[in-house]
């Protein structure tokens, strides 16, 4: 999970391969509340793991529910069964839009003592029909903020009030079918001795959710019947009862993304485009209509009960225009998909994005003028037209505005003719509903080698420059090459084999460089399987790695190795030669230095804080010995590269040179600022 300021994504080409999603959210917020109001355990299989879910188990185990997580997304629930929740509690429900509504709902009915707040935006969110609907009902519940808005107290010390449950319960159904959902999930709790019927008022938009609803109180014992999804009927005598176990479906907005990057990108030598796994045509959910908005655009998808398949179809994509009532949430994906059309491209009948995460219709319009469209928006709809050539694409910094769906969508911008970076302002957002979004689109795109960009830190021994190569990587999110780690493994697994690094070993030593079993597991090296992070770290490794670095034959062996690490979305190599020979190209090259004695201070500093002792001037004597070495050996002799940007970090602290490599850096990017 990325938790960087911003992500640049650089220019992509190709997809393919195949991408397992994580569960709904709708799904899993709703079937974590049934199975809390259930008689029974309940197995809930292949959970989503997100803020979103996060604050919902958080509420459910404050109430007193019983929730064990066992990893591998499966969650074991206690249902209250009919018991009151613990009262009085205050709940935290974060921006989640499907926890604050049915737990209001809930708990207005069951009674009891709560305070239900969240994020600011969530307190920005309506809920007052909702509100409106459940005081109908004789349910006392109190703005703590702005009337029609969370925060919200529920009192009920003194047990309920007798509930009006003869003539039907209004509800609007024209804001956010949330409301509904709500309601649908509660009453049955009291649908104890007659029906009780639900009518809405207006339009109903986002039926498909309220599809979802049904469909999963079905699984849960509770059969409601209805009218033209006009009225709602419970019938009498319902009672909530675990299925046992239960299987959450592959979130179908996520696959979204995937469908459209099957329907643009052209596809990866030797795959046949994109499959999705963990959601298929047969879904519950609503935005698996997407598929045939895509279609509509141009996208060849096929799929089966659990499985989707994506390929690029027509190109460029055909415009659409389109009432997206029953894909609210998905269609933000197709106006990205706008940008490859062949003219404009109109949504219609989408004004809920107005009351989502951010003001949705606002943000697309802004943040996709920014790339080079043309844009029109109107109170309940938006028009793209695509840039008219590559040259009219821009290079965008994408505000995301907690959205997690603002980020993921413009992902796609990165195919844009002209090859130009998109930087993703707060990727992290992504975590409401899908953690690893970037890591899994990473996956299964592919970019031209020269447009992954790298940056190359070069200096002696000591200079810092693994920390601060670490330091930019984190702030990048950008992948990390410790080049001197490989040649001190290839230093150890030479020592391993009997080999010592003398020149008649040259040539056996480097068979075992190009061969090296080495793997780079978060923040350990393991080497045949072993961990080998503490031992490459010794100083006698360190004089051998200088000493097997002087041969040609090894250097030459490790070369494609460490081509291999500059990987989307970027990489930050730290050497002695990767400005000059590894990465002639870099976008950026940093030669780091350091005076010989404040270097050996810090070693020295290093060793100490792990336990081992040493003397300054030895160290001294060492470094000197081996810059000495470095510099002067025949082949990729220690030397700044004629475009490198010296550094010298002797007065600095490590976040001040942090902070200089990134002004630099940021001054070599091409988005406006
Ligand atoms: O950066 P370090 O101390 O981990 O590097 C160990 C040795 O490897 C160093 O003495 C020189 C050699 N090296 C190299 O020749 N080229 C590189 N790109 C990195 C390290």
């Amino acid at each position: 999970m990325l938790s960087t300021a911003f992500l640049d994504l650089p220019p992509l080409r190709s997809a393919g391969g195949q991408v397992r999603l994580p569960g709904s959210k709708s799904i899993s917020n709703r079937v974590l509340l049934l199975a809390a109001l259930s008689e029974g355990v309940t197995e809930v299989r292949d959970l989503l793991a997100s803020d979103d879910t996060r604050v919902m188990l958080d509420a459910l185990r404050t109430l007193g529910c019983a929730v064990e997580e066992t990893g591998d997304g499966l969650v074991r629930i206690t249902g209250l069964g009919g018991q009151a929740p613990r009262s009085p509690a205050r709940l935290f429900l974060g921006n989640a839009g499907t926890a604050m509504r049915p737990l209001t709902a809930a708990l207005a009915l069951l009674g009891g003592e709560f305070e239900l707040s969240g994020v600011p935006r969530m307190h920005e969110r309506p809920i007052g029909d909702l509100v409106d609907a459940l005081r109908q009902l004789g349910c006392r519940i109190d703005y703590l903020g702005n009337a029609g808005y969370p925060p919200l107290r529920i009192a009920h010390a003194a047990g309920l009030p007798a509930l009006q449950l003869q003539a039907p319960i209004r509800v609007r159904g024209d804001v956010s079918s949330q409301f509904l959902t709500a309601l649908l999930m509660a009453l049955p709790l009291v649908a104890k001795e007659q029906d009780v019927v639900i009518e809405v008022v207006g339009e109903l938009i986002s039926r498909p959710y309220i599809h979802i609803t049904l469909e999963l109180l079905a699984r849960f014992g509770i059969a409601v019947r209805h009218e033209q999804w006009q009225r709602f009927t419970i019938p009498a005598g319902s009672r909530y009862r675990s299925p046992g176990s239960i299987h959450v479906e592959a979130d179908a907005s996520s696959a979204s993304y995937f469908i459209a990057l099957g329907a643009i990108a052209q596809g990866a030598a030797g795959q046949n485009g994109i499959k999705i796994e963990g959601v298929g045509l047969d879904s519950i959910q609503g935005d698996i209509r997407f598929v045939e908005a895509a279609r509509a655009m141009g996208a060849r998808v096929t799929g089966g009960p659990n499985w989707l398949q994506i390929e690029r179809g027509r190109w460029p994509l055909q415009a659409i225009d389109l009432d997206c009532n029953h894909i609210p949430d998905a269609a933000m994906t197709l106006a990205v998909m706008a940008l490859y059309a062949d003219g404009p491209t109109t949504l219609r009948n989408i004004a809920s994005w107005r009351v989502k995460e951010t003001d949705r219709l606002a943000a697309m319009a802004l943040e996709l003028r920014k790339l080079g469209a043309s844009v029109e928006e109107g109170a309940d709809w938006l028009r793209v037209t695509p840039p008219a050539a590559a040259q009219d694409w821009r290079a965008a910094s994408i505000h995301t505005y907690d959205d997690h769906r603002v980020a993921m969508c413009f992902a796609l911008a990165a195919f844009n003719p002209a090859r130009l970076p998109v930087r993703i302002e707060d990727p992290g957002c992504v975590a409401k509903t899908f953690p690893d979004y970037f890591e899994t689109l990473f996956g299964v795109v592919r970019a031209a080698a020269a447009d992954i960009p790298v940056i190359c830190i070069d200096g002696p021994t000591a200079s810092g420059k693994g920390t601060l190569a670490a330091a930019v990587a984190a702030r990048l999110g950008y992948h990390l090459l410790d080049s001197g780690a490989l040649y001190r493994i290839t230093a150890l697994a030479a020592r391993q084999a009997g080999l010592a690094p003398d020149a008649g070993h040259a040539d056996a030593i480097a068979a075992l460089a190009r061969s090296l079993a080495v793997r780079f597991d978060a923040d350990r090296i393991l080497l045949a399987g072993r961990d080998v992070t503490d031992a490459i770290r010794s100083e006698a490794v360190g004089m051998d790695a200088s000493r097997v670095s002087q041969f040609p034959a090894v250097r030459q062996a490790l070369v494609a190795l460490q081509h291999g690490f500059a990987r989307i979305p970027g990489l930050v190599a730290d050497g002695r030669d990767m400005g000059t020979v590894i990465f002639p190209g870099a976008a950026l090259k940093v030669y780091l230095t350091a005076s010989a004695e404040c270097r050996a201070q810090r070693r020295y500093k290093q060793l100490i804080s792990k336990g081992i002792s040493a003397r300054i001037s030895g160290l001294r004597a060492d470094l000197e010995e081996r810059d000495a070495r470095d510099m002067q050996r025949s082949v990729a002799p220690l030397r700044p590269a004629q475009d490198a940007l010296l550094l010298d970090s002797s007065g600095l602290t490590a976040d001040q040179a942090v902070d200089q490599v990134l002004d630099w850096w940021q001054a070599r990017r091409p988005f406006a600022r």
